[in-house]
Parts: structure tokens; sequence; C-alpha cells
């Protein structure tokens, strides 16, 4: 449709059918004719007000949702397609590794290809909107949400969402490949206070700046089509009825143009969290933010219209929200196919194809972090190898938010390892969870469960006694990370570690591999493991891919995306952190920024990962060591393979503005490359050094570069102390 028709049918549109199109219901009220479900009677919802509402979510299949779409269309006046949106996060029915697994690979060329996967499998099934990328930055292990972010840094993060809209937009919104992005949560919902999910956050601007909203922007230069609010309050106002998030920075400043939808009942809980008296307000204010739809509240179902009515909501408002949506569609060619190519054939066709399923196993392999390796445990040698531990027998290896994966096409560690015809024994060794924690979230819990796990421990210790090497498979259950999953206590839970102390009595030789959504407090699991291998919530094709870097065919390239604390009394942390006028250096042990009882640092920094082979980056040297204004510089170095296998390496290139007109983080990551050697091979690595990447938010409260001296680290970890210097000169 060209933009004269689409205005002409905005015009000709109603006011309930132009509130409607603001409206969201969740896809549970939907039957397969969005007929009358229970759900639906408990809701009050009416199969009309159902047909109107211009978009729906948390729903797929093509049949279902072709018919659900000719069921709207048909009781719509203007017989306008409705928009189906789901949570596709990484992965729809090839499910990829979590999204914090993603941000380990340090490859977002490969992260862009497994969006297009996801796109091509989800938009099969009738989907035309992902919730996805989320671009909030975190730093706080307690948060459950951290498996659903790639990590603490904003250079990390903007390169990864940046490349999740690429792949799941593509060139062309109207093909049958694609589907439309929608970056989330508007604005800093990884900073919740105390890492409680839903708390507010407590930013400064600058923070917020610097941090914070980089890789919210990204994605939306990107072309990401939509944005979400978040559901939490930003510096004491809601983000849903934040007019100066919502208007000032993501409207102006970032230029955003596209659809932006409220949370889950966002707008509602805008009454709830004491900002707002009623729905009506509540609606009025979320419009004047600017948000355009409502998702699953009822705030602009009950009261938009009369909003409307008596002049609070301008009708120039509603309009505009109203183009927005109808933009959308038009894009996504539902008003000339409104199945955007759906069908049970073509799903049938490009579900679970055999490339997609070989692409989840590469990036499973490249999201490993190799987090120990004593004596060279790994790759493991041909022998009689015990894999024990609940995490190893879990097809179920994906994370909440794969919920339209089925463990039932997963690949477990077992099957993986039992295809590679080795000498093996397995045995869970005991139950992922205890008892108690099993009731607290819900899940099925038996008095049966002491004796149970008293039998599977010694099995365990049997095959660890038998085995050479024993592989001991740990990690939380994947309810446990990520939306309302908050936790205090960071490390695995009592029985697993039983588990790990009863197997290392029996053997010496103990390889630990992590299944978790989020840094872990991993005290006992390096006093007890010789190799530890951080494999996230891996996915579909998760047992072949660390069966790949177990056996060795691929060397392990994975880098650690947020840091690893000693102790759960270290988060908030993050290596870019601001410098204190005290930093603890060696020599100065008192009255300095430091921690009486824990180390400064985190165990496992950010950027960190160990490989089979060995690197040496050397020769590292800047082309200037002056910067003239709209100049660039560039920085060189030489990477080489030094040992025995082939191997891909993460070069890093970390800035530090030493002097500037508010305190400057200690470093900060500008750029990363990952390069993959044979033995003996060497490359030139080289990074452009533009003045973009020295501006930050100055005291002038403007994005600014600020004349001065520069240092520039190349490392392969965000610990690099070596640095080279420049002066960025006075325009
Ligand atoms: C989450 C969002 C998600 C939405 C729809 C909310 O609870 O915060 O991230 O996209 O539900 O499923």
């Amino acid at each position: 449709m060209n933009q004269e028709a689409l205005e002409a049918l905005l015009q000709d549109l109603s006011l309930e059918e132009k509130v409607y199109q603001l409206i969201q219901y969740q896809g549970a009220n939907y039957s397969e004719d969005a007929v009358l479900t229970g759900l639906l009677d408990r809701n009050h919802i009416t199969p009309r007000e159902l047909g109107m509402a211009g978009s729906t979510l948390c729903i797929w299949g093509a049949d279902k949702l072709r018919k659900i779409q000719d069921a709207c269309m048909a009781v719509q006046p203007h017989h306008i397609p409705m928009l189906f949106m789901l949570d596709v996060i990484h992965g729809h029915r090839t499910v990829f590794p979590c999204p914090l697994g993603l941000g380990a690979s340090f490859s977002p060329a490969l992260v862009e290809q497994s969006a297009a996967v996801a796109a091509r499998e989800s938009a099969a099934e009738g989907v035309h909107v992902t919730f996805a990328p989320m671009a909030d930055l975190v730093r706080d292990a307690r948060w459950g949400r951290c498996m659903e972010s790639t990590g603490e840094d904003a250079c990390l993060n903007g390169q990864m969402a940046a490349a999740m809209v690429r792949g799941f937009q593509g060139d062309d919104l109207r093909s049958p490949e694609h589907i439309a992005a929608c970056v989330k949560h508007f604005a800093g919902y990884g900073a919740p206070v105390a890492g409680k999910d839903y708390q507010n956050i407590e930013l400064s601007e600058y923070t917020l700046r610097e941090f914070y909203l980089p890789a919210y922007k990204a994605a939306i230069d990107a072309g990401a089509k939509m944005v979400m609010t978040g559901f939490h309050a930003c510096n004491g106002i809601p983000c849903t009825g934040n007019t100066w998030l919502m208007q000032q920075v993501l409207r102006q400043e970032m230029g955003f143009d596209g659809v932006l939808i409220s949370d889950y009942c966002a707008v509602n809980e805008m009454v709830t969290h004491g900002f707002c008296e009623d729905l009506a307000e509540a609606a009025g204010t979320a419009m004047d933010a600017g948000v355009d739809i409502d998702m699953e509240g009822r705030s602009y179902a009950a009261a938009l219209m009369k909003l409307v009515q008596s002049g609070a909501v301008p009708v120039a408002r509603l309009d505009e929200a109203v183009r927005r949506v109808l933009r959308l569609k038009n894009e996504l060619g539902l008003f000339e196919d409104p199945y955007h190519g759906a069908s049970e054939a073509r799903a049938g066709e490009v579900v679970l194809r055999a490339d997609h399923r070989a692409l989840a196993r590469k990036i499973v392999a490249e999201s490993l972090v190799l987090l120990k390796n004593q004596d060279g445990l790994l790759p493991l040698r041909k022998g009689k190898i015990a894999f024990v531990g609940p995490c190893g027998e879990d097809a179920d290896l994906r994370s909440a938010w794969s919920f339209s994966g089925d463990p039932a096409d997963s690949v477990s560690v077992r099957q993986a390892a039992e295809e590679l015809g080795w000498e093996t024994r397995f045995a869970k060794g005991c139950t992922l969870l205890d008892n108690d924690t099993r009731h607290a979230l819900g899940l099925f819990h038996t008095d049966a469960w002491k004796e149970e796990n008293d039998t599977l421990l010694r099995e365990a210790e049997e095959a660890a006694a038998w085995a050479d090497t024993v592989v001991v498979c740990l990690g939380e259950h994947r309810l446990q990370t990520g939306e309302a999953a908050s936790r205090v206590h960071l490390r695995l839970p009592e029985i697993q570690l039983e588990l790990l102390r009863r197997v290392a009595a029996q053997n010496r030789n103990v390889v630990v591999l992590l299944f978790n959504g989020r840094p872990l407090v991993l005290d006992e699991v390096e006093q007890y493991a010789g190799a530890i291998l951080e494999c996230w919530l891996p996915g579909t094709e998760g047992g072949h891919g660390i069966l790949d870097v177990l056996t060795g065919a691929v060397s392990p390239s994975g880098k650690i995306p947020m840091s690893f604390p000693y102790a759960e009394g270290q988060e908030p942390m993050s290596y870019d952190h601001f410098s204190s006028g005290r930093p603890a250096v060696p020599g100065t042990e008192t009255y300095v920024c430091r921690y009486l009882d824990c180390p400064d640092e985190p165990r496992y920094p950010f950027g960190y990962g160990l490989s089979y082979t060995t690197f040496a980056l050397t020769g590292a040297a800047l082309s200037d060591r002056e910067m003239y204004p709209g100049k660039t510089l560039t920085v060189t170095a030489s990477l080489e393979n030094t040992g025995r296998r082939a191997g891909s390496e993460v070069v890093q290139l970390y800035l530090r503005d030493v002097t500037g007109s508010r305190i400057r983080p200690v470093k900060s990551l500008k750029g990363f490359r990952k390069i993959f050697l044979q033995p003996g091979e060497r490359r030139q690595v080289s990074f452009t050094i533009t003045e973009e990447m020295l501006r930050f938010y100055t005291r002038r409260d403007r994005w600014e570069s600020e004349p001065g001296r520069f240092r520039v680290y190349l490392g392969t970890d965000s610990r690099v102390e070596e640095y080279l210097e420049f002066t960025l000169l006075q325009n």
C-alpha cells in the first residue's frame, strides 16, 4: 500500500477502530477461530474486542495464526490484519545459546546468522514481530535476566544488538524470511536496585548515558522497528510514563520513529507504582509519553476512547500512534499478504532445517568459555570417561525464554557422548534441585527425594572410581534464571556441590561443565575441578557443540561477557568502573578502595577465556601520537598462534580517557575481532580509532570528546595493562 492509501485508510477509521489498533491482548485469549476461551471468559473480553485488537502476543503456529488472522480481519470494519508478536529471543524451534552465551561468542556475524534463522522459522509459523533484542546492560548477577543480555559492556552489547536486528529484519521486511525486531526494555532495566527484578533503577544521567543507552541506540541505528518500555521506574518516574526518556531521549535524540510498546501490563502498573491514580490516568500518561501500544494491560481499552473524546488526549497524538502501527503492518506487507508467507508447508520445510542445526552447533562451540584447564585436562583423551551430574542427561538445555523450542529436538551431552562410540559411563548423580527449591519454583517434588539422591550419588561415585576422567555436568534450573528469577545466593545448590565433592574423592581428573544463565560463585567448583567449561544454556545442539569442544575437534574461543565474582557481596561489578581517588594498587594496603575479606577483582574478568592453543599478541603500534580533530588513528599488532592446535582468539581494543571533565572509566572496550589461526599462523590486526569513540557525556551535558591524553590497550582480556598513548588535539 502506498503512503497516500495508508493515510487515507487512517483517516477513514472510526475512533473505536483507531483505539483498538493500540490494544494488544494476550494470545492465550484466542482459540483457533478467535472464539471465546476460558481465559477470555475470566478476562471479560468479548470476541468482538479480540477481533478488533491491532495485535496479539505469545502464540505461534502457521495454521492457527492464519485462522485467527482470518477471523479477526472479518470482525474489523476495514479488515486490517493483525500483528502477531512473540518472544523469539535466542532461536525459535532451533534454539541457540541463551543471549549471555551469544555474547560470550564475541562473534556478531554468527549472532546475526542465528537471528536470521530464528526469523525464518518463526515467520514460517506466523510470527511478525519478535520482542528482541534485549539490549539491557547487566552488571549484577543477582538479576535473573542477565541470561537474556549479552553482557556488561556497552560496545559488546551494541554490536550484538545491532547484529540481531540485522538478522531478524534483513533488507526486506516483506520477505517471509524476516520479522520486525523490538528492542527492550527502554531504558536501564538491567540495573534494578539490589538486583531484584522489576525494582526501580537509580542511575545518574551520566551513568545512564555512558553505559546503558548506547546498546539501545545501536539497535535503533540498525533499523529496529519497535522499542519496548521497561517495567521499572527510572530515577523515580516509571519508564512507561517517562516523557523525558521516551520523548526527548528516544524520539528526539535517538531519532526513533517506530512503534513504542509498553511491557506486559506496564501501563496499568503505573497505578501500582503509585504514579497514577487509576487506569484512565495511566492511559493518558502513557500516551503522553509516546507509548503507542498497551501490551495486555487494560488501560487503553478502559479509557483511551473517552480520553480522546474529552480532548485529554489529542486526536493528533492518537493518529500518530495508529499511523505508526499501520506503517509497520504495511512494511511487513500484511495488507497484501496478511499471513506474511506463513504456512504449514513452509514451516515443515524450514523448521529445524539441517543447516539451522549445524549453525546452532557451531555457535554452541563458539560460545563455550574455558575458565580453567589445569595440566591440559581438556581436550579429553580417549579412555574411560564418566559423565555424571543432572545436566548431562538433560535434553532440556533451553532457557525460560525458548518455549517454542521442544526438548525432544535437543541433543543432550549424554546423547552426543554416546554417538562418539568411546568407552563411557553415565550417572545422573543427583537431582538438579533439592526438594525445597523445587517446591519454591512450583515444580514437582517428592518426599522420596533424599533416598533417591543417596542412590544417585552412590552410582556417580562408582562411575567416577571406574573412569580415567569424570565430566561433571552441573548448573541452574532453567526457571532459576530469567524473568522474576533474582537470587542472592549464586552458588550451585548444595546437593550438586555434594555430588562434586563425592566424585572428586574418587577421581583426581575432574572436568566441570557449567549450565547457567548468570555468573556464579565458583569457590568449591574451583577447588575440586581441574578444568571448568562454561556452557551457558546452549539450546538444541548443546550436546554436540559441547562434545566438539571436549574432544578437541574445536578449540574453545568464548570469552566472559559478564564478570564472575568471588562472592555475591561484590555485585554489582564490571571491569569498566570509574577510578576512585584511592585505587588499591600493590603496596598500598590501607585506606584504599578495596574489600577487607575478598579480592577486589572478579574471579573471571570480562573478556577472559582460555584456548587449547596459545597466542602471542605483539608489536602493538599507533599510526600517530596525535589525533587531529576529524581525523582517525590506526592501532595495529600481530597475532600469532604459537601452539599446536588451530583456534580463535579475540583481540580486544580498550581505551582510557586519562583526564575528563567527569571522571572516566578505567578502561572501555571500543572494538574486538575474533581471529581464527592455524598453528604457526600469524596475522596483522588493526583497529581504526575515531573521534566518535572518544565522546562521552561531558560536564557541559553534551555528547562530545575532550582534547587530552588517551591510553590504548590491545589485549586478549580486560586485564591488559600495557598501553600506548596519544593526544587528541584541540579543534
Ligand atoms: C517481559 C518482556 C516480554 C513480554 C512479552 C514481559 O514479562 O518483561 O521481556 O517481551 O513479557 O512476553
